[in-house]
């Protein structure tokens, strides 16, 4: 999803975008204990930075500039890499860097788009030649947000999310998104979902032809079935959503399972006025992004075989 990839003196550098979910409905439980949904989501152009280099020693190494940030095998970036590498029958040398910019755990897929990039980048530095259906499978594996990375820009998800189906969106205006110091459990939000379903009556794919429309109108569109699970486990989120209304002006939305909110403007500088509103209230963190396939318009920024 928007992934790119450039080498040089033997390191293969990577930006990872993070997305949002503009819309998404849940259909119910599975059998398997995951829950059905339709979402559509965008990748946006808040993008974590990584490196892939060779290293002497046998194994993967992973280095982040995070504080306290899991760099261990449970990581989903090193499970990712050495799936890859198991199934190739390769043994790793390698050392990643990871610069961390999307918010961890806020809902936005940051650790998936990671792992993906990472994927698609040992493809091409072990030369496997992997298709994107072969990578997506693997990456299902991963976890359910893994596979929309290894396409387009923009995309409708179906089943666990696993199931990718890219479109363009290539809506012009900003997003504000505003990360609070807070991570919420997405296990726990979908149980929450289960324990009380909230089940949207509005058509997902309505916000797919309303690329061109202006802020107000799209918002209009935009819902989050588990926005409002999201809010019965972690109070403060919904704290976080009146203090945008009142402060801003404007409803913002739960990306996925949170704690990112997002909200729409039709112009940069209204978007970064709010920003700056927001911000006096301390325990924020906001950037003012757009989605990577209106910023990517004519840029030709993917890497590889993104559509299939
Ligand atoms: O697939 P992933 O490991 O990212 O999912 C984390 C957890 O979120 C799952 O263990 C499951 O409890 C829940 N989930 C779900 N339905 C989905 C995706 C995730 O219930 N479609």
């Amino acid at each position: 999803m928007g992934a790119t990839i450039s080498q040089a003196a033997g390191v293969l550098k990577l930006t990872a975008p993070g997305k949002i979910n503009l819309a998404l409905r849940v259909v119910g439980p599975r059998p398997d204990g995951y829950h059905e949904l339709v979402s559509v989501v965008t990748a946006v152009t808040l993008v974590d930075e990584l490196s892939v280099s060779a290293r002497s020693a046998p194994g993967i190494e992973l280095i982040s500039d995070v504080p306290g940030f899991d760099v261990g095998e449970a990581n989903l970036i090193v499970r990712a890499a050495g799936a890859l590498a198991r199934r190739a029958t390769i043994e790793p040398r390698l050392t990643i860097r990871l610069e961390k910019r999307i918010p961890v755990g806020g809902g936005m897929g940051g650790g998936s788009t990671d792992a993906a990039c990472i994927l698609q980048a040992l493809n091409r530095w072990w030369e496997l030649g992997w298709s994107t259906e072969a990578l997506a499978s693997l990456a299902a594996e991963l976890g359910s947000d893994v596979p929309m990375f290894l396409y387009g820009d923009a995309a409708v998800l179906r089943g666990r999310g696993e199931r990718v189906e890219p479109i363009e969106w290539r809506w012009p205006g900003w997003f504000l998104l505003l990360a609070p110091d807070f991570g919420v459990s997405t296990a726990r939000v979908y149980q929450a979902w289960s324990a009380s379903p909230t089940r949207s009556e509005r058509d997902p794919l309505a916000v797919i032809g309303a690329s061109d429309a202006a802020a107000g109108v799209l918002r209009g569109l935009l819902f989050n079935d588990l926005q409002e699970p999201a809010c019965r486990v972690e109070s403060r989120l919904r704290a976080l959503l009146g203090e945008i209304h009142r402060t801003a002006g404007v409803d913002a939305l739960v990306s996925g399972s949170g704690s990112t909110c997002f909200a729409l403007f039709d112009e940069r500088d209204a978007a970064e006025h709010a920003a700056a509103e927001l911000a006096k209230g301390g325990g924020l963190r906001s950037w003012v992004v757009r989605a990577v396939g209106a910023e990517s318009q004519g840029r030709g920024v993917c890497y590889g075989n993104h559509r299939g």
